[in-house]
C-alpha cells in the first residue's frame, strides 16, 4: 500500500517538480486558512480581545454606599405614564439616547426596529432620553412629540454633548424607578441600527434562565486600555486630576451597551459613590469606571459594531446587535431589506458576517472611520 502512494507522490512532485509542489500546498493551506478565519471572524474576535482585556484586581479603591437616594419624579420635564412598565412587563428595555433636534432619527427608529414589541417571545419597549434643548421652540416642539407618541423621558439638565454623562445617569435613574420589571437595559444612541432579535437570541444562548437573573451583565463592544486625552483644548480633555490612571477601566463603547438589572443597580450605587469630574468624563468612559468600581466586567460581543460602520448586507446585518452611523433614511431601507421572507442559511450568516467585519476593519484602517 505504501510502495504504489509513495511512487505516485513521487512521480507527481518529480513532474512538477519539488519547489512548485510545496507551493502548492501552502498556497491551499493558506486559502482554507483565510477561508475559516472569515467564516469564524467573530471567534476570533472575541479571543484576541479576551487576551487583551484587563483583569478586575480584588480592591477597587472606592466602598460602595448601602443605597441610592430615591429618583424623583421631579427630575424628569416629560416621561410616558409612571405605570408604562408595570402594564407592558418588558423584559428587554431599549432606551435610546437622542438629541432634541434629531426628529427624522427618532421617527426612523419608531418605524423600525424600535417599534417593535413582541420578539422572540418576550416584550420589548423603546423610549428616548433627551435633555433641555437651549433653543425654546425645539422646547415647544419636543413637548408636542411627547405628547403625540408618549415615548420621551425629558432630565432636568441643559441638553449639549458636554452633559452626555448626566442623561445617562438620569436614564439609569428612570429605569431604578420607573422599570425595575425590565430584565435588561440597552443604551442606544439616535443613529445606531439595533436588533432586538439578535440580541435576544445572544442572550439564550449565552445565559441560562436560572443564572441570568442574578448575573451582573455589562455587554458590547469593549475597548480596552484607553489611555485619557490629556490635551486641554479636546471635547474628551480629562485632567489628572479628574482621572489619574494612565489608562481607564476597559468599558463598552457608547454606541450601544446592555446591562442586566443588578449591573444596572450595581452601576447607580458607585455612581453615588464616584464624585463627578468636571469637565465630565465621556458618558462611556464614566460608565466603564463605575462598572469597575463596582466590579463588574465588560463582556465582549463580536456583534457590537462600535465605532466603525458596517457596510450592508442582508445576512450581516440579521446577525448583528447594533450597527453605528446609520443615517435614518438608511435605516428604514435597510430594515426593509433586512426582513424579506427566507431567514440567511447557517454559511450565508457566516460568510456574510466575515465579509462585512473585513470591510468594517479595513474601513477603520485606512482611517474612514473613528
Ligand atoms: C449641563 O447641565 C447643567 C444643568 O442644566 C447646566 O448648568 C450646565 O451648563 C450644562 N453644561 C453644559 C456644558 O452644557
Ligand atoms: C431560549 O429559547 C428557547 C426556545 O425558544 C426557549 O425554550 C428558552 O426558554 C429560551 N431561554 C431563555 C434563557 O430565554
Amino acid at each position: 500500500m505504501i510502495g504504489p502512494s509513495f511512487r505516485i507522490c513521487k512521480g507527481r512532485i518529480g513532474k512538477r517538480g519539488g519547489h512548485l509542489g510545496f507551493m502548492h500546498y501552502l498556497c491551499i493551506t493558506v486559502f482554507c486558512g483565510s477561508l475559516l478565519a472569515l467564516l469564524f471572524i467573530d471567534v476570533i474576535e472575541l479571543w484576541l480581545t479576551s487576551l487583551g482585556m484587563s483583569k478586575v484586581e480584588g480592591f477597587h479603591g472606592l466602598v460602595l454606599p448601602h443605597s441610592i437616594p430615591p429618583t424623583r419624579s421631579e427630575e424628569y420635564l416629560l416621561m410616558p405614564s409612571v405605570h408604562v412598565c408595570e402594564r407592558a412587563k418588558p423584559f428587554l428595555i431599549a432606551l435610546v439616547v437622542s438629541a432634541p433636534p434629531n426628529r427624522k432619527a427618532r421617527q426612523a427608529i419608531r418605524d423600525t426596529w424600535g417599534g417593535e414589541i413582541q420578539v422572540r417571545g418576550h416584550r420589548v419597549m423603546t423610549l428616548f432620553v433627551v435633555g433641555q434643548p437651549s433653543d425654546p421652540v425645539l422646547g415647544k416642539e419636543l413637548v408636542e412629540e411627547a405628547k403625540e407618541r408618549g415615548d420621551l423621558i425629558q432630565g432636568r439638565f441643559i441638553d449639549s454633548y458636554a452633559n452626555l454623562t448626566l442623561k445617562t445617569l438620569s436614564m439609569l435613574g428612570w429605569a431604578r424607578r420607573f422599570c425595575p420589571q425590565a430584565r435588561y437595559l440597552a443604551k442606544v444612541d439616535d443613529d445606531v441600527m439595533f436588533n432586538p432579535s439578535a440580541l435576544l437570541q445572544y442572550l439564550n444562548h449565552s445565559f441560562k434562565t436560572s443564572e441570568s437573573e442574578l448575573a451582573e451583565l455589562y455587554l458590547g463592544r469593549v475597548h480596552m486600555k484607553v489611555a485619557p486625552d490629556r490635551n486641554p483644548s479636546s471635547r474628551h480633555f480629562m485632567s489628572e486630576t479628574a482621572y489619574a490612571g494612565v489608562v481607564f477601566p476597559d468599558y463598552c463603547s457608547g454606541t450601544a451597551y446592555v446591562l442586566s438589572r443588578p449591573a444596572v443597580l450595581k452601576l447607580s450605587l458607585a455612581a453615588v459613590a464616584i464624585r463627578l469630574p468636571s469637565p465630565l468624563p465621556p458618558e462611556d468612559v464614566f460608565v466603564g469606571i463605575c462598572a469597575h468600581t463596582a466590579g463588574i466586567t465588560p463582556t465582549h460581543s463580536p456583534l457590537f459594531s462600535g465605532g466603525p460602520a458596517v457596510p450592508f448586507s442582508r445576512c450581516c446585518y440579521q446577525t448583528m446587535v447594533s450597527v453605528h452611523h446609520t443615517k435614518p433614511g438608511d435605516m428604514v431601507q435597510y430594515w426593509t431589506q433586512m426582513h424579506p421572507t427566507a431567514p440567511c442559511s447557517w454559511l450565508g450568516t457566516r460568510t456574510s458576517l466575515g465579509v462585512c467585519k473585513l470591510r468594517a476593519l479595513i474601513g477603520t484602517l485606512l482611517g474612514r472611520d473613528s
